[in-house]
């Protein structure tokens, strides 16, 4: 089975607010999209497709493997993966799609999504057990009820493909619609999604706190690879 990796990056970072586009903010001295590529390409994909913010491919190129193909990305999410599946062309089996802002992804969660998707899956996506007490508020932010947590799960990435799946998927998907990840699009064509271990190292990096706890794991991270 060959696998493309699709890496959403053309995002701003608005909550991070740094100087530049979140995915060239660096950990440990390496942009987070260096990290999030790397990630992939350890785990067992093939090549990687990265869509990027509009005049930004000269510095991305510049801190990429060669090799790794960049694609303007849109305005949303949804734009930027579709314009990445566009780009990636239709040579691999399976696609990954992976968000840039998850850095410190293992690897060994990259090759659980691509052992699901060989043994027969045509969408699976990572998720990690909700270990709070979860409840519903009302307008004014006053309980009003506890949500079972045991059937909970929270999503991260790569979520993995059937590649022809995805790319019908995307295409049924009406223009305007913006959904948070891919796994939905697929759900939303009535395909189901099966789900393997995460890694809470797979943390998206959303706001300053979340850089500075990635800053505190690298060092553990780079004794274990
Ligand atoms: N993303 C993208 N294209 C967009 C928006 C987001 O490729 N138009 C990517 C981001 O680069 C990121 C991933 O989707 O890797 C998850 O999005 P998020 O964490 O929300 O990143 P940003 O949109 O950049 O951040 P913010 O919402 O704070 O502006
Ligand atoms: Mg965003």
């Amino acid at each position: 089975m060959s696998a493309v990796g699709v890496v959403a990056a053309a995002g701003s970072g608005s909550r991070l607010g740094a100087d530049r586009p979140k995915a060239l903010v660096p950990l440990a001295g390496r942009p987070l999209v260096a990290w999030s590529v790397l990630t992939l390409l350890d785990g067992g994909v093939d090549e990687v497709v990265v869509t990027v913010p509009a005049g930004e491919r000269d510095a991305f190129a510049a801190v990429l493997p060669a090799g790794v193909r960049l694609v303007d990305g849109g305005t949303t999410r949804t734009a930027s993966v579709r314009a990445g599946l566009a780009a990636a062309g239709d040579g691999a089996d399976a696609v990954l799609v992976h968000d840039a802002a998850r850095p410190l992804t293992p690897p060994a969660v990259v090759t659980r999504v691509l052992a699901a998707l060989a043994a027969g899956a045509r969408a699976v996506v990572p998720v990690l057990p909700v270990v709070d007490t979860t409840v519903v508020v009302d307008a004014d932010g006053v309980v009003t009820d506890a949500v079972p947590r045991a059937p909970l799960r929270r999503v991260q990435t790569p979520q993995g493909f059937d590649r022809a799946t995805l790319v019908a998927a995307y295409a049924a998907l009406a223009d305007g619609v913006e959904l948070t990840d891919d796994a939905a699009v697929v759900r939303a064509a009535g395909v189901p999604v099966t789900t393997v271990a995460g890694d809470e190292r797979a943390a998206k990096v959303t706001v300053p706190h979340d850089l500075h706890l990635a800053e505190l794991q690298v060092p553990g991270l780079q004794a274990a690879r």
